[in-house]
C-alpha cells in the first residue's frame, strides 16, 4: 500500500479561490435553481413533518442563497482550542446546558437568509440530498464515496456557527454512540438506545431545545444489536479496503456494478447502521421511516442528526487509525470534488476531503472515546497517545465474481417474505474459495448486491445471511452468517418525488473471517434475503439485479 502523510497531503497548495460554475449539480446548476424559484410549502412535500415547535411553518427550499463571485477556499482554523466531541452519555450537565443553549440560539435566528439559522442549516443536507418539494438539489452525497466526507465538513461548520453563536470556541457536538452495546437484544444497559435525557422525550415536561415532534422512540426501545453490536460492527471496522467500509464512485467498481446503472457502491458503515438508526428513530418498530430523520430531505432539521453523525464520524476516524487502512488516493476524490458550506461568518466556503483526513490538525477536533462499559478504564479527555498516521492507497479492485447467484438485466422483485438464493459451486470454484477463505489469506470474501432499486419516497431494510437457509423471520441478536443489511433511507417525501423518482444502490457485505471460513470445501452458496420492512407493500416496490460473491485482497 502506498502511503502517503500528512505532510505531503495538498491543502495549502489548493487554489485560493473557487469558481462558483464549480458548483455543478447533476442536473442543474445553482444559477438555474434560483430562477426556477422554489416556494413549495413545507406541508405540502410530506405529512408530518414539524418543524421543532417554537419554528414557524415555513415554506422549505433546499437551495442554498449563494452568493454571486467566488467561494472561499477553506483555511486550516488558526489557534483556537482543539474542541472535544464526547459521548451524549458521558456529558455533565454543564455540557448539556451549553448544548441546549447552542440549538436554542439557532432556532433564535428566523431571518431565512441567514445561512446561520436553524432552517438554513437544515436544508443544506437537504440540498445535498434529492431535495425537498421543489425537486432541486445538488450533487447526490449519500450511496457513495463522498458520504463521510461532506458529512465531516457539514458537522464541521455546523459545530463553529454553534459554538460561534453561544461565544465558545470550544464548544463541541456530542456523539451517540449507539454501537456501545452488547450483541444481547436483552440487555437494557447499551448505549443502542434513544439519548432522551439530552436530547428529548415526548413524554418530558420541557423537552427543550434538542427536541423534534417527529421522533418516535420511547426510553425502552433499543436498536437491535443485529445492526449495530460488536458482531455487526466488526466487519464494518475491520473491512480492508475504504471502497468496502466507505463508499466508492465509480472508477473502484467491478465491471458488474457498471452496466448496472448506478455508478457508486455505498460504504457498509453507511448502507448498514448508519441508515437503520435514522430508520429507527422516527419508527422504532417497523423502521418505515417518516421525517424527519427518517428521509434524507429533512434529517437535517433533526438536532439528534448532528449525534448520529459525530458517531459515523468517529467510526470512519477509529477505521482510518486501525494499521493497513488508508483512505483513497484518488484525485478526483482527494481534490477535486468542493464541497461549499457557509462558516461562521457567513463567508461561502469551499473545502475538499484532502483538507479534512487529519481533523485534529485541520478542522481542531478529536473525540474522547465512550467511557463504555461503565467499568471500562478509559483515559481521560487527554489526547490518544499518538494520532494515527494518516494515510491513503488506492482500493484494490474487487475481483471478476467467484459465483453469481442472480444476474438479470431487467431488475427482479424482491417479495416481502425471506428468499433464498441457490447455486452449486462449480468445482473449478470450491478451491479458489477455500484457498481465499484459510485464515491466513490476504483477501477478503465480499457478497455484493447490486443495483437494488427502491421509489425514493421509500425505505427498506434487509438482513442478509450467508449459508443460512432456514431462517424464515428477522433477527434480532447476532446470528451466525448473518453478513449485514440492506438499508435505505427513504430520500424524500411522497408527491416530491421530482428529478430523481428512484434511488439505487450498489451493497458490497465483506464476510468476516469466520463467515468465510465457513464457505471453505462447501458444495453450496446461499444467500437468503429476509425482508424486515415492508409487509404490505406490493412485491414489486423493492428490486436487485445481481448477486455475486467476490474477493478483494
Ligand atoms: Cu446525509 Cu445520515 O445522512
Amino acid at each position: 500500500m502506498a502511503d502517503r502523510h500528512n505532510s505531503e497531503m495538498p491543502g495549502d497548495d489548493t487554489p485560493k479561490k473557487l469558481h462558483r460554475r464549480d458548483f455543478v449539480t447533476g442536473a442543474v446548476t445553482v444559477g438555474a435553481g434560483l430562477a426556477a424559484g422554489a416556494t413549495t410549502a413545507w406541508n405540502a412535500w410530506s405529512q408530518g413533518v414539524q418543524p421543532p415547535t417554537p419554528m414557524p411553518t415555513i415554506p422549505i427550499e433546499c437551495v442554498p442563497p449563494v452568493p454571486f463571485g467566488q467561494a472561499n477556499a477553506f483555511g486550516a482554523p488558526g489557534s483556537g482550542p482543539v474542541r472535544v466531541r464526547k459521548s451524549v452519555f458521558d456529558l455533565d450537565a454543564s455540557e448539556v446546558s451549553r448544548l441546549r443553549a447552542a440549538y436554542a440560539e439557532l432556532q433564535k435566528i428566523t431571518k431565512r437568509d441567514d445561512p446561520r439559522g436553524w432552517y438554513r442549516q437544515g436544508a443544506v443536507h437537504c440540498w445535498y440530498c434529492s431535495g425537498a418539494g421543489d425537486s432541486l438539489n445538488g450533487m447526490e452525497i449519500h450511496g457513495g464515496w463522498w458520504f463521510l466526507a461532506w458529512h465531516r465538513a457539514y458537522l464541521y461548520f455546523h459545530e463553529t456557527i454553534l459554538g460561534s453563536l453561544i461565544g465558545d470556541p470550544s464548544f463541541a457536538l456530542p456523539y451517540w454512540d449507539w454501537d456501545s452495546c452488547t450483541d444481547d437484544p436483552k440487555d437494557m444497559t447499551g448505549r443502542n438506545r434513544f439519548p432522551g435525557e439530552v436530547y428529548g422525550f415526548p413524554t418530558d415536561p420541557d423537552p427543550g431545545s434538542l427536541f423534534d415532534t417527529t421522533r418516535a422512540v420511547g426510553k425502552d426501545d433499543r436498536i437491535p444489536p443485529i445492526y449495530v453490536g460488536p458482531s455487526a460492527m466488526k466487519p464494518i471496522l475491520d473491512a480492508r479496503v475504504f471502497t468496502d467500509f466507505g463508499g466508492s464512485g465509480n472508477e473502484e467498481l467491478p465491471v458488474f456494478a457498471q452496466t448496472a446503472n448506478a455508478p457508486q457502491q455505498a460504504g457498509a458503515l453507511e448502507a448498514g447502521p448508519h441508515g437503520l438508526v435514522h430508520l429507527w428513530t422516527t419508527d422504532p418498530k417497523n423502521f418505515s421511516g417518516l421525517a424527519n430523520m427518517g428521509m434524507l430531505a429533512a434529517a437535517g432539521f433533526d438536532p439528534v442528526f448532528f449525534a448520529h453523525h459525530a458517531n459515523i464520524d468517529r467510526l470512519w476516524s477509529v477505521w482510518a487509525g486501525k494499521p493497513q487502512h488508508a483512505n483513497p488516493s484518488n484525485e478526483r476524490w482527494l481534490n477535486q470534488q468542493p464541497f461549499y458550506f457557509y462558516d461562521q461568518a457567513q463567508v461561502w466556503t469551499g473545502i475538499v476531503p484532502a483538507q479534512m483526513l487529519d481533523s485534529e490538525k485541520s478542522l481542531s477536533y478529536r473525540y474522547q472515546p465512550p467511557k463504555w462499559p461503565p467499568t471500562a478504564v478509559v483515559a481521560s479527555a487527554t489526547p490518544e497517545a499518538a494520532p494515527a498516521a494518516i494515510r491513503v492507497a488506492q482500493s484494490q479492485p474487487l475481483s471478476v465474481p467467484l459465483v453469481a447467484l442472480e444476474t438479470t438485466a431487467q431488475p427482479r422483485a424482491l417479495p416481502p417474505q425471506p428468499t433464498t438464493l441457490q447455486i452449486a459451486l462449480p468445482e473449478a470454484v470450491k478451491p479458489r474459495i477455500t484457498a481465499l477463505a484459510a485464515p491466513a489469506s490476504p483477501a477478503t470474501l465480499v457478497l455484493r448486491i447490486d443495483g437494488v432499486e427502491i421509489p425514493a419516497d421509500r425505505g427498506a431494510v434487509v438482513q442478509v445471511f450467508v449459508n443460512q437457509p432456514d431462517i424464515a423471520a428477522p433477527a434480532e441478536g447476532s446470528q451466525p452468517g448473518y453478513v449485514g443489511s440492506i438499508v435505505i433511507v427513504p430520500s424524500t417525501g411522497k408527491r416530491s418525488l421530482g428529478l430523481h423518482p428512484t434511488i439505487t444502490r450498489n451493497f458490497g457485505f465483506p464476510l468476516s473471517a469466520e463467515q468465510a471460513a465457513g464457505l471453505a470445501g462447501k458444495d453450496n452458496l446461499s444467500v437468503t434475503l429476509v425482508p424486515v420492512t415492508g409487509a404490505n407493500r406490493p412485491p414489486e416496490v423493492l428490486r436487485y439485479r445481481q448477486v455475486y460473491l467476490s474477493s478483494r485482497q
